[in-house]
C-alpha cells in the first residue's frame, strides 16, 4: 500500500496537483481555510508516514506520539519553523525496550516567498510613515491629518535586525532615497552588505539610529522577547517599528507602552501574539498601529509556488530521497 500522507489545510491547488499526480502517496486533506481543530489533527495523523503542515499546527512530543512510529517526513509549507519541535523530531525513543532515532526528516519553504514578503515590509513601511490606514478614515471628515506633515523616506535611515531582510528591502527602497542602510546581525556580512552600502553596527547604535527598524530574524529562543521596552526607550521618538517575522521576537505590552506613550511614533505589524489578535485587544485601539492577519506571502503566485516546494519536499523525503529545501536538524 501507498504511503499514507495527512494535509492540514487546504493548501494552494498546485501542491495537490504533485501530490496526486505522482501516484506515490494516498492523503487525506482538511479541507478548510481554517486551522484543524487539534482533537481531530491528532486523530487524522494517526499511522501516517508523511505529514503536511503549515504554521498553525504546532509539530510536538504530544503529535509525535500520535502519528507513531511510521511517520517518516514533516514538511512544513513555511520558511518560519518555530511551531516544529526540533528537538522531539531528531529525539530517540524507546519502542518495546528498544531505542530508535526517530529520524524523521523536515521540509521547509525558503526563497520561493522572499519577493512577497519584501513587497509586504514596504509596504507596512508606506502605510505607516505616509499614515494610510489613519488618513483613509480621516478622508471626508477633516480632521487633523489634513495639512499634517508625515515622515519622509528621502530623510530616513532604514534598519533591519537581520541583513538578509535588509537586502531584499533596501533593494525595493532605493527608488525612495533612503539616506542610510544600516543593519545588525550575528555578525558583519560584507558580501552582501555591499550590494545596498549597509553598515553593521551593534543592538544599541540600530535602536538609537533608526528611524525605521524592520525585524525580519527568526524566532529562537535567543530572538523570543528580543523587541522590548530596552529597545523601544532606546528609539527616537520619529521611530516606526515593523515586524514581518514572528510575534514572539515582540514584546506587546511594552509595545503598547512605547506606542501610547509617544516614546515611538509608529508600528505595522503583520505577526502578533497571539494570531489572530483578538478584537478587544489594546493594540487596536492605537491610531499608530496598522495591525495585519499574517499576509505577507499571501499572495496567490507565492502561495502556490510554497505548497508546490512542500509537496516536493514531502515526496522526496517519502522516497529516501534529498529534498528541494530541507532543514537539517
Ligand atoms: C510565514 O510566516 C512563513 O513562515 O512562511
Ligand atoms: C504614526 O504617527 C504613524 O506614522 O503611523
Amino acid at each position: 500500500t501507498l504511503p499514507k500522507v495527512y494535509v492540514t489545510r487546504k493548501v494552494p491547488p498546485d501542491g495537490l496537483d504533485i501530490l496526486r499526480k505522482s501516484g506515490q502517496v494516498q492523503f487525506e486533506m482538511w479541507d478548510s481555510d481554517e486551522p484543524v481543530p487539534r482533537v481531530e489533527l491528532l486523530k487524522k495523523v494517526k499511522g501516517c508516514d508523511g505529514i503536511l503542515c503549515v504554521l498553525t499546527e504546532k509539530i510536538d512530543a504530544q503529535l509525535l506520539e500520535a502519528a507513531g512510529p511510521n511517520l517518516k517526513v514533516v514538511s512544513t509549507m513555511s520558511v518560519g519553523f518555530d511551531h516544529l519541535s526540533l528537538d522531539e523530531l531528531k529525539k530517540s525513543v524507546t519502542i518495546l525496550a528498544c531505542v530508535f532515532s526517530r529520524g524523521i526528516r523536515v521540509g521547509y519553504t525558503p526563497d520561493v516567498l522572499t519577493d512577497c514578503v519584501a513587497e509586504l515590509t514596504v509596504a507596512l513601511l508606506l502605510a505607516t510613515s505616509r499614515r494610510l490606514i489613519e488618513a483613509t478614515h480621516e478622508a471626508g471628515e477633516h480632521g487633523e491629518l489634513y495639512g499634517y506633515v508625515v515622515m519622509n523616506l528621502q530623510t530616513a535611515q532604514l534598519a533591519s535586525w537581520d541583513l538578509g531582510g535588509l537586502v531584499r528591502n533596501g533593494m525595493r527602497l532605493k527608488p525612495f532615497k533612503v539616506k542610510k542602510f544600516i543593519y545588525t546581525d550575528v555578525a558583519p556580512r560584507p558580501e552582501l552588505a555591499n550590494m545596498i552600502e549597509a553598515e553593521y553596527v551593534s543592538f544599541d547604535e540600530l535602536a538609537k539610529q533608526s528611524d525605521f527598524l524592520a525585524v525580519c530574524c527568526a524566532l529562537t529562543p535567543e530572538t523570543h522577547g528580543i523587541c522590548n521596552w530596552n529597545l523601544f526607550s532606546k528609539m527616537k521618538k520619529n521611530a516606526i517599528f515593523i515586524n514581518t517575522s514572528r510575534g514572539g521576537v515582540v514584546n506587546q505590552e511594552d509595545l503598547y507602552e512605547a506606542l501610547s506613550t509617544g516614546l515611538i511614533a509608529g508600528a505595522g505589524l503583520d505577526v502578533t501574539t497571539p494570531e489572530p489578535l483578538p478584537t478587544h485587544h489594546p493594540l487596536f485601539t492605537l491610531k499608530n498601529c496598522v495591525i495585519l492577519p499574517h499576509i505577507a506571502s499571501a499572495s496567490y503566485t507565492t502561495r502556490n509556488a510554497m505548497s508546490a516546494l512542500a509537496a516536493n519536499n514531502l515526496l522526496a523525503g517519502l522516497r529516501g530521497e534529498p529534498m528541494p529545501k530541507e532543514l537539517k536538524l
